[in-house]
């Protein structure tokens, strides 16, 4: 049976890295391209009908990077979200980040804070910036956060259910992503949104992210369209 478009499209931004080597310059360039290539999809991919796109910007294990790669990724998010403070007007987006901002430079704690209050009424697609972001994180400070509910009596251990472990995480309220896309040939979730993936549909590509084009895209969601989503049961009579 067909499917209509995915309300939310995670995607694992990969290969920056190998796009700048291939071209001899510097790994910060790669990602810098990368961000643009972002920006374009994100104009271009308005109006599809998407609702909500979450994307991997830092995760938690890229601290680990040489500081040269680390400071040049805060520069470029510093300046990303700068830019998009600015251009606030004139864009459609709704901003707003997932993971533990706390460890950031406060200037960016701000601004991301800043952009999230002054994009909450725009129209068009939800962008989630993963940041600091990574799953197994998410969900020990989720458990932390229902332990401390317990401790103060404000909920029994009996009454924890899936939804009160997703009403935890970073991502509460958010649907969960219906398809997760990554490029540059690699085939692993990397701890992005384990809890939120668990009946998503996969998509690969070879391509290199600062390659990524909505042509692509919309090749993912014809993909995705044309799978057969079961959820564990057997959609019998459907395919
Ligand atoms: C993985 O490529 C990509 C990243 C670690 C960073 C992704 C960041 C961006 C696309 C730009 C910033 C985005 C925002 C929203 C400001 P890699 O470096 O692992 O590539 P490689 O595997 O080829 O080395």
């Amino acid at each position: 049976m067909s499917k209509g478009i995915p309300k939310h499209i995670a995607i694992i931004m990969d290969g920056n890295g190998r796009w700048a080597k291939k071209r001899l310059v510097p790994r910060v360039l790669g990602h810098r391209r990368g961000a643009e290539a972002l920006d374009r999809l994100l104009k271009d991919a308005d109006g599809m009908g998407i609702e909500h796109i979450t994307v991997y910007a830092f995760s938690t294990e890229n601290w680990k990077r040489a500081e040269e790669e680390v400071l040049g990724l805060m520069n470029l998010m510093r300046e990303y979200i700068q830019d998009y403070i600015r251009d606030n007007d004139t864009s459609r987006l709704k901003i707003d980040s997932i993971g533990d901002l706390s460890v950031l430079d406060e200037d960016i704690q701000r601004d991301i804070k800043k952009l999230k209050e002054i994009s909450k009424d725009k129209p068009g697609i939800n962008l989630h910036i993963a940041i600091n972001y990574g799953g197994r994180d998410e969900i020990t400070r989720a458990v932390r956060d229902i332990a401390q509910k317990v401790r103060a009596g404000e909920l029994s251990a009996e009454d924890i259910t899936e939804d009160t472990l997703s009403g935890c995480l970073d991502s509460a309220g958010v649907p969960d992503p219906e398809l997760i896309i990554r490029t540059s040939g690699e085939y692993r979730l990397s701890n992005f949104l384990p809890w939120q993936s668990a009946y998503s549909e996969f998509w690969f590509t070879d391509k290199l992210w600062p390659d990524f084009t909505v042509e692509d895209l919309k090749q993912a969601i014809s993909d995705y369209q044309n799978r057969d989503r079961r959820f564990g049961g057997r959609n019998e009579g459907k395919k």
